[in-house]
């Protein structure tokens, strides 16, 4: 059994490789899989799960939480986000207009056919750097193709998806990094991976699964940090082919896991390992936030209020209104559904790129933005900050980001700068740095307009 597997995916992995990106049949659609997986015994003296997915290997401790409530923003922060616990909101979107509209590719063509996407090809077991290319092209091939979206949102997107309750006030609101589309067909398999920031990932159609791994066994796998202070880690393994006598601490490594279906969010925490496949017309997004150490819920109304005031209401409607008034009620509190365009994210993606929303920055903006990007650690070093600064600047004519950091620090070519330093460093000083990026900014909107 497990020998034959080994042979059929061996021949795939071959003509997948010959007949490179182009394969003349859809891809295999089903959502069917056992997960976690069933382990055979094996008595031939090989260890269980040699050279199998990730999973096999040993039995899993238990699923993540899994709860069907969504909860305030304050105990979403008390009971998941400062526990460093995942957890799967069941059916947190169901009943909502894009669970229906964006089942139908034809819909998504009509209507952002023409906006340029970012795609990554998979090459066998490789990726090609991500490519642009228009959503109508996408969607025409990725039931053939290997290739998959994994992109910033395009702002025109965002009016369609909800944003939820949980993130709609409260610091997290105030803290909101990026927000991605995740888009792919058939089977796909990620890097056992952490995010620098706090992720909400909801599922729209398809079926995902996700193995977890606490950080303690972060050797298990080599992994390792993407750079100093990142937050943000990797390992190289291949996830979908375990090798066991090399990396033997894995036979041995709890795991827990979820399996998300459409209407499903999970919530993962910053620098948490997780593992990822994607079964199916997969289409997801994720909501990235920053973590802080100081939460602050006081502008949300509290959930006792807004439950009575919404009972009185619904009460109102069904004694005085019409069904038809009804029927308008309810498109018009759909529309008034917080979606994701109502709030503020640092990056956006508009005209095929990912930029910062926030155009010209004044020297006090560029400190609240390095101070999101700190997460709720006390220092930044130098690698966070040029890993930021690279994706903003690509002009060699400009000042290099070690030449833009200096600027910042008291003392030059230090290492980091602290949480206080940060907040000590005069407008002014600031000012010159964020001048560079307005300059590019400027240079940007002058090129859009051509
Ligand atoms: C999409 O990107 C291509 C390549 O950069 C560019 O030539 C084209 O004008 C873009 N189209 C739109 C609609 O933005
Ligand atoms: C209920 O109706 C009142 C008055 O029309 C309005 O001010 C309030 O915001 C409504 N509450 C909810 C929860 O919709
Ligand atoms: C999303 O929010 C905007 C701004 O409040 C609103 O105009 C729009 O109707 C909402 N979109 C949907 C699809 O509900």
């Amino acid at each position: 059994m497990h020998f034959f597997s080994e042979i059929s995916f061996v021949i795939f992995i071959c003509f997948v490789t010959i007949s490179r990106a182009k394969i003349g049949f859809v891809k295999d659609q089903s959502v069917d899989r056992p997960f976690p997986p069933i382990i055979e015994k094996s008595y031939t003296g090989i260890p269980d799960g040699h050279l199998r997915p990730l999973g096999y290997q040993r039995r899993a401790e238990k699923p993540i939480a899994s709860v069907q409530q969504q909860p305030s923003p304050h105990e979403f922060n008390i009971k998941y986000v400062l526990n460093n616990k995942p957890v799967n909101f069941k059916g947190a979107m169901l009943d909502l207009p894009v669970m229906e509209l964006w089942d139908d590719d034809q819909y998504l063509k009509d209507t952002y056919g023409m906006i340029n996407m970012t795609v990554i090809v998979r090459r066998g077991r490789a990726f090609d750097p991500p490519k642009k290319m228009l959503f109508k092209k996408y969607l025409r091939d990725y039931m053939y193709d290997d290739w998959f979206i994994s992109s910033t949102i395009p702002q025109e997107m965002m009016i369609e998806l909800p944003l939820p309750p949980f993130l709609q006030c409260g610091s997290y609101k105030r803290r909101l990094i990026e927000t991605e589309l995740w888009m792919s067909s058939g089977d796909l398999s990620s890097k056992l991976h952490s995010h620098e920031y706090h992720d909400l990932h909801c599922v729209l159609f398809g079926r995902k699964d996700m193995i977890f791994i606490d950080n303690q066994y972060q050797k298990s796998f080599a992994f390792h940090e993407k750079f100093p202070n990142a937050g943000a880690g990797e390992s190289d393994l291949d996830m979908d082919m375990i090798n066991v006598f090399k990396y033997k601490a894995i036979s041995t490594t709890p795991w827990t896991y979820t399996t998300l279906r459409p209407g499903d969010c999970v919530f993962i925490p910053s620098g948490y390992p997780h593992q990822v496949r994607s079964y199916g017309r997969s289409v997801s997004f994720a909501t990235l936030f920053s973590p802080t150490k100081v939460f602050d819920s006081s502008d949300c109304q509290s959930p006792d209020l807004a439950d009575k005031d919404k009972d009185k209401n619904a009460t109102d409607d069904s004694d005085t209104k019409s069904p038809k008034d009804k029927i308008e009620a309810a498109k018009e509190k759909e529309k008034k559904l917080p979606n994701l365009s109502n709030v503020k994210f640092v990056w956006t993606y508009t005209g095929g790129e990912r930029r910062l929303t926030m155009g010209t920055m004044k020297g006090d903006d560029l400190r609240d933005l390095l101070l999101l990007m700190m997460r709720d650690q006390d220092k930044m070093t130098y690698e966070q900050f040029e890993h930021f600064y690279l994706e903003i600047i690509d002009d060699p004519s400009l000042p290099t980001a070690r030449e833009a950091f200096d600027l910042l620090l008291v003392k030059k070519k230090k290492k980091e700068i602290t949480r206080t330093q940060l907040e000590e460093v005069p407008s002014t000083a600031l000012y010159k740095v964020a001048s560079i990026f307005n300059d590019v900014h400027k240079k940007g909107s002058r090129h859009d307009e051509l």
